[in-house]
């Protein structure tokens, strides 16, 4: 070994000890001819001493190494003088005087420092991400992940879940994004898609009688990227045979009491609180709602319906809802511009407008529309529960309209006026979402989750006559307003898939054609089987309390799918394209 300790590893009790160090150069400091580096490598740093005790050829090598150089030491560690221990680091009791300084590697002026203070943009950080995963922020963000999947992989393991690894390499999984294709060069004109999730292969491993399946698995979407969506990131994949909705629910719950006590030291109490699809919408506007805070939505549509007033009028004449959120004691808090900013917010999202009213001392309505609410403005005020100083938000639109104007104001007005405390952590259940949802672009049915899933027994009848009611036996994890997991338990008989493959429009043909072997597999021994899949990035940016997405995963694609440091996506080779019998639409760029 080229040393004996790690940087993060001397204290006191080795005060005397000759050791051997290695690692980068975080920072020198040259005082009055005495230099300090500290050493840094990822266990932590350490005061390195090169003086008049040194000696004179290692003094020389010292004025000449640089931030982020790479060298080994030897020395005795001594205690730091009086004054001068630095509490903040594991190591700042000790420091270590230098008698033999080797350079191992010396380095350029990096881009960017990574012991620095400030940091760089993203983009500097993402095309020298080496530099970046320097950074003790980071590695810790790597740490983090990699403790979180051991409980994980622990949790699954004591109860008896095998391991078993599914193909990059098959067929369309669908699960409503695009799917990322890769050439055959054997079958030219076919191909391999990527993975969305293991979804059809694990459902196999249950016909194929594993019982109980859990995978750290990685998948690929070619989706329109957000702060919490990569196209390619990792699952939690897990299967069960013979069981229920609760019993998939279960297994989760644990695993979040583990990992927050193990990683936050929390104690969550279990069960975790459920909510239907229904209430959510209804309550919050949204399916993965924010629970750290109030502001629920309240809905108006009878009362408006009462109202001369146009805006509300119309909505409920068309069979849209008029549906607001009291925000208590904000009336003074937003100045008219800051209200013309919601009203954007509002319309941004697909409102028409946005109705703001302030609730004055003596209890009366201001505002643009005051005037006209007319009868209706006491028990306006009184059922939305507001209150002198209150400030009320009120869209009058189709349901889904309103769900999305309210939940994104919701969720701005939550941030913006610190409704909660960052650090909090709040678990649900969202369950008992409906099967179906109108597809925009073509008008037909399409999965809410994916076409695996099952209706719920109950409403097995509707599936036909009344697929808009039929609700699925699907449950989504939600931490702080987001979709940290979801799954659901399958059909698994032969006869309801191919209905609902026929409600989303898949033609027998093209059923059997993409599908066949999982209709055979039904059809052969089916175990009646659910699972669920947990999106690990989000886990860790979730647990670490972090914003981005890309701050947890170690070679991150930007927005726009693509990674700065290979740049990756990249034209390729003539020759290679003739192999794979693929002739691009767009000239080929020149290859190297
Ligand atoms: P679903 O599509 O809900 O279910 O995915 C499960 C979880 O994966 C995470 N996730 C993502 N994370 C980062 N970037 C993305 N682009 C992304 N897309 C999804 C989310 C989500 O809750 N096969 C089913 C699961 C099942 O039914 O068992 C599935 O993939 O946290
Ligand atoms: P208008 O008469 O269209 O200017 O609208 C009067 C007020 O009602 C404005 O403040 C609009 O922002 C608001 N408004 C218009 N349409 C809607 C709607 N569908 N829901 C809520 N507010 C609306």
């Amino acid at each position: 070994m080229l040393r004996t300790h790690t940087c993060g590893e001397l204290r006191s009790t080795h005060l005397g000890t000759d050791v051997a160090l290695c690692g980068w150069v975080d920072r020198v400091r040259d005082h009055k001819g005495v230099i300090f580096v500290d050493l840094r490598d990822r266990w932590g740093k350490t005061q390195v001493v090169i003086g008049p005790e040194s000696p004179a050829a290692v003094l020389t090598v010292a004025r000449t190494v640089r931030p982020e150089w790479v060298i080994r030491v030897q020395g005795a560690v001594g205690a730091r003088p009086a004054g001068t221990t630095n509490p903040k680091l594991a190591t700042g009791e000790v420091e270590v005087g230098c008698h033999v300084l080797e350079v191992l590697n010396e380095a350029e002026t990096p881009v960017f420092q990574p012991g620095a203070a400030e940091l760089p943009g993203e983009e500097v950080r993402l095309a020298h991400r080496w530099l970046d995963l320097r950074r003790p922020a980071m590695q810790d963000n790597m740490f983090l992940r990699s403790r979180i999947v051991k409980i994980m992989r622990d949790h699954f393991d004591e109860l008896g879940f095998i391991d078993v690894e599914t193909p990059m390499l098959g067929r369309s999984t669908p699960e409503g994004a695009r799917d990322y294709l890769v050439p055959s060069r054997l079958d030219h004109g076919s191909f391999f898609a990527l993975p969305q999730s293991p979804q059809l292969y694990k459902q196999l491993l249950m016909m194929a009688g594993f019982d109980r399946y859990v995978q750290v698995a990685k998948c690929f979407r070619d989706e329109d990227l957000r702060a919490d969506r990569q196209p390619e990131f990792t699952q939690l994949d897990v299967e069960m045979s013979f069981v229920e909705a609760d019993d998939v629910i279960g297994v989760i719950e644990g695993l979040v009491k583990r990992t927050a006590r193990d990683i936050l030291g929390l104690d969550v109490p279990l069960p975790l609180p459920r909510l239907t699809w229904d209430e959510c919408m209804e309550r919050f506007g949204h399916d993965a709602p924010d629970l750290r805070f109030g502001l629920e939505i309240v809905d108006l549509t009878a009362l408006a319906g009462e109202s001369e007033f146009r805006v509300f009028r119309g909505a409920v004449e068309s069979g849209g809802r008029v549906r607001g959120i009291r925000v208590p004691g904000a009336a003074g808090k937003f100045s008219r511009k800051e209200l013309d900013e919601l009203t954007a917010v509002a319309v941004e999202a697909g409102a028409k407008g946005l109705v703001w009213l302030k609730v004055e001392a003596d209890g009366t309505w201001s505002g643009p529309v005051a005037k006209n609410l007319g009868p209706i403005a006491d028990r306006l005020r009184t059922t939305l529960g507001c209150e002198p100083g209150d400030l009320a938000l009120i869209v009058a639109d189709s349901f889904e309209v309103s769900c999305k104007a309210l939940h994104t104001l919701r969720k701005r007005l939550g941030a913006s006026l610190g409704l909660y405390d960052p650090a909090a952590m709040h678990f649900s259940w969202v369950v008992d979402f409906p099967m179906f949802a109108r597809d925009v672009e073509s008008g037909g049915w399409a999965s809410m989750h994916h076409p695996f899933t099952a209706p719920r027994p109950s409403d097995l009848h509707l599936l036909e006559s009344d697929p808009a009611a039929c609700r699925a036996v699907a449950y989504d994890l939600v931490i702080n307003g987001s979709e940290a997991g979801g799954g659901t338990i399958r059909i698994h008989d032969g006869a309801t898939q191919e209905k609902v493959f026929k409600l989303l429009g898949i033609t027998p043909e093209v059923a059997r054609e993409r599908f066949g072997f999982l209709l055979d597999a039904l059809r052969s021994g089916a175990p009646p089987h659910g699972g669920i899949a947990l999106g690990i990035d989000r886990w860790v940016m979730l647990f670490g309390r972090l914003d981005s997405i890309r701050d947890v995963i170690a070679f991150p694609k930007t927005q726009k799918a693509s990674d700065l440091m290979t740049g990756a996506p990249s034209p390729v080779e003539t020759k290679q394209l003739v192999e794979l019998g693929i002739r691009t639409v767009v000239p080929p760029p020149k290859a190297p």
